[in-house]
């Protein structure tokens, strides 16, 4: 059993602890913003919010997020009030295939919240470990720098 705090909410699910937090989001929560990719935390599509910081969620134990607060794409915005990286990323255009955007997204969000006035070269380091297949990384770094700019 573990009890968690996700999007704001209070959940208890039936699951052992060692459980990667991925599919507990996904499978028991059905929250699937998340995506597993590499399942070894190379790819950044399973990237989450704990605490406010961006970890892989397919190699973090869900019993570790006891506790503390998980937030996935999911709880970052709404459809009326989207997150400023969402919307910068709808400008930008900044998805082809969209499986890694969610993770993509959370990581963005997290250096965004991290360094307000985070540089371009800061950015691409801090993206680094999240990979697309498509090739919509730069414009991926400008939404990123776009949404830092109005102070996301
Ligand atoms: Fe977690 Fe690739 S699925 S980093």
């Amino acid at each position: 059993m573990a009890k968690l705090t996700v999007n704001g909410r209070g959940v208890e699910v039936d699951v052992d602890p060692a459980t990667p937090l991925i599919y507990v989001l996904r499978n028991d929560l059905a929250l699937n913003g998340p995506k597993l990719g590499c399942g070894r935390a190379q790819c950044g599509a399973c990237t989450v919010h704990l605490d406010g910081e961006a970890i892989r969620s397919c190699q973090f134990p869900v019993g570790e997020a006891e506790g503390r607060r998980v937030t996935t794409l999911e709880g970052l915005g709404t459809p009326e009030r989207p997150h400023p990286l969402q919307e910068a990323f709808l400008a930008e255009q900044a998805a082809q295939c969209g499986y890694c955007t969610s993770g993509m997204i959370m990581q963005g969000a997290a250096l965004i919240q991290a360094r307000p006035g985070i540089t371009e070269a800061e950015v691409l380091a801090g993206m680094e470990g999240n990979l697309c297949r498509c090739g919509t990384q730069p414009r991926v770094v400008r939404a990123v720098l776009s949404a830092a700019r109005k102070g996301a």
